[in-house]
């Protein structure tokens, strides 16, 4: 496995992969990694001829009260975690091999960007987009995986894909769990035991939904009050939002039908975490 620091490096290997006739597969990460992001990378080892993971803390995605200098860091870890994983290549740059001095130009894709996590991270897509869209062009991949636990930004990138013709398919992997329901997050290290408890309030929140499904609720906005309930039930939970929208443009639905996405996001103590089910709703 490669290590690369600098965007000539990454562009020097990947040549060489492609002079090999080998298929380039993406994975976008920001490090401290977990069986979550390791799916992504077995899925695109198992498709790809040739694996490239991103380790990367992207300041810009974070706004200015949030966890940038505080968000857990393990290279060496992460190198391990990859390599036995399958990756050919780890692409781990500095901050200003990315955003060198006189950057100035950013992706944004509007709409989806401002609802649910964008109301309140409102610059939070904007450093999605153009970080992703700048791996894009440096990376040049066939493929680039990203996971359904973060499906909003899913969506955003996909219309981004689209919109500025980017010649690669973008792949959603499903989303890897703990035993107990809680979606493997690199933020759940900010939990304390108790903290660790209460943060299964978000799946246990997530079968709510589907079971009033199944038992004929559908009006999305009694479910949606439902589900709001049921979190303050948790002492330790503050729910940020709970939305149930349509999958594709993420917009309030009041008469459920087809498929929906329940979303949410829940501060347990100062963390805040999100998860969210894609549900089918008969009839
Ligand atoms: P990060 O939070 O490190 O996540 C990297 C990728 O792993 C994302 O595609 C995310 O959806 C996926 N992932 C995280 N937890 C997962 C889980 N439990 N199951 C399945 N997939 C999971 O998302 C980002 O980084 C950044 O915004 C990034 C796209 C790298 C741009 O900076």
């Amino acid at each position: 496995m490669l290590l690369a620091t600098t965007v000539a490096a990454v562009r020097e290997a990947v040549d060489r992969a492609r002079e090999r006739g080998l298929t380039v597969g993406l994975v976008p990460t920001m490090g401290y990694l977990h069986d979550g992001h390791l799916a992504l990378v077995k899925r695109a080892r198992a498709e790809c001829g040739f694996v490239v993971v991103s380790i990367f803390v992207n300041p810009a995605q974070f706004g200015p009260q949030e966890d940038l200098e505080d968000y857990p860091r393990d290279l060496e870890g992460d190198l391990a975690a990859c390599e036995r994983a399958g990756a050919d290549l780890v692409f781990s740059p500095p901050v200003d091999e990315v955003y060198p001095p006189g950057f100035s130009t950013y992706v944004e894709v509007q709409g989806l960007s401002s609802v649910l996590c964008g109301v309140s991270r409102p610059a939070h897509f904007r450093g999605v987009t153009t970080v992703v869209s700048k791996l894009f062009n440096i990376v040049g991949p066939d493929r680039a995986y990203f996971g359904q636990k973060d499906y909003q930004q899913a969506v955003v990138l996909r219309r981004m894909a689209a919109d500025l013709d980017f010649r690669l398919d973008i792949v959603p992997v499903p989303t890897v769990r703990h035993e107990d329901g809680l979606a493997m997050s690199s933020r759940n290290a900010y939990l304390d035991p108790d903290e660790r408890r209460a943060a299964t309030v978000l799946y246990r929140a997530l079968r709510l939904a589907a079971e009033r499904i199944r038992a004929g609720q559908r009006d999305g906005v009694a479910l949606r009050t439902e589900l709001e309930a049921f979190l303050r039930t948790e002492p330790k939970a503050r729910a940020d939002y709970v939305a149930v929208v349509d999958p594709e443009t993420l917009r309030p639905l009041e008469k459920l039908s087809g498929a929906i996405l329940v979303a949410l996001a829940v501060y347990i103590g100062r963390t805040r975490l999100i998860d969210n089910a894609l549900i089918e709703v008969p009839g």
